[in-house]
């Protein structure tokens, strides 16, 4: 039997991120689409959330992608197989907004969110509906997922902003083509905030339910430390607890960039200590 938390499994995708399958029975067990964990590499790092792409509650096993972004995500993506992560809290947040819908459901996924827009899709899927899926890349080398990503969904359509594949630009020109062809009434993105937001406002115009789900900057993960707080619809809410899907017209995505950027400075500093 593996050890907690210990990863059973890695796979590099591309440059900088890396898929893994890690020892944590009790998130397996419990964990609903849409929703997170928090990780620590080591007992003295920070802690950092994780969108899950999958799990297997037999085996024990949840599945996540991590994008070296900073310190923490850079210790964690050089991790190796049979290592183990220090701790893992989860599952943490509410599970998506699932529904049939009268329309086409859609999932858009860049990077790391192409993989946690797949248990989503699955039970939107297995509801009754129509689920395509947009991912995006700079180019075809870059593409992520694609034949999970077939499989899941009814169609796909891959993006790449040099046209290396599908078609040319960024995952909102997708989502226009597809909306111009067919009556598209549910959409879920999750991926870097400027893509959430650029998704956001293609749909707002036509009324489309759009969910993204937003990565704040996180602490304790349960609603008591404040660190995520984002707004939407005008009021405060907590990004580990309320989400950290919210309804993609009223999140304040200006606000949340602010807040992201908090603690670049500090970030700068522990990148170059871990680099010496
Ligand atoms: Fe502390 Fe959400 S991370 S309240």
């Amino acid at each position: 039997m593996p050890k907690l938390y210990e990863i059973v499994e890695k796979q590099d995708l591309v440059p900088g991120m890396a898929l893994f399958h890690v020892y944590a029975p009790m998130a397996a067990k419990n964990m609903k689409p849409g929703q997170f964990i928090i990780l620590r590499v080591n007992a003295k790092g920070e802690r950092i959330p994780i969108s899950i792409s999958g799990w297997d509650s037999e085996k024990g096993t949840i599945r996540i992608i991590i994008m070296a972004a900073g310190r923490t995500s850079t210790e964690a993506v050089a991790l190796k197989q049979g290592e183990c992560f220090q701790d893992i809290v989860g599952p943490l947040g509410e599970q998506t907004h699932l529904e049939k819908v009268s329309g086409t459901a859609v999932v858009v996924g860049g990077g790391y969110g192409t993989g946690a827009v797949m248990p989503p899709a699955r039970a939107m899927k297995a509801m009754g509906n129509r689920v395509v899926g947009i991912i995006g890349a700079r180019s075809k080398d870059l593409v992520l997922l694609e034949a999970e990503m077939r499989e899941v969904c009814d169609d796909v359509i891959v993006c790449t902003n040099d046209g290396s594949q599908g078609v040319e630009g960024f995952v909102t020109d997708g989502l226009k083509q597809l909306m111009e062809k067919e009556d598209v009434s549910w959409v879920l993105s999750v991926g870097p905030v400027p893509m959430m937001q650029a998704v956001a406002n293609l749909t707002k115009p036509k009324e489309v339910k759009t969910y993204c789900s937003l990565n704040a900057i996180m602490v304790d993960g349960t609603g008591m430390c404040g660190a995520c707080r984002v707004s939407v619809g005008g009021k405060t809410k907590f990004a580990c607890f309320h989400g950290p899907d919210f309804d993609a017209h009223q999140v304040n995505f200006e606000e949340l960039v602010q807040r992201q950027k908090m603690f670049l400075e500090q970030e700068k500093i522990a990148m170059e200590k871990l680099e010496e």
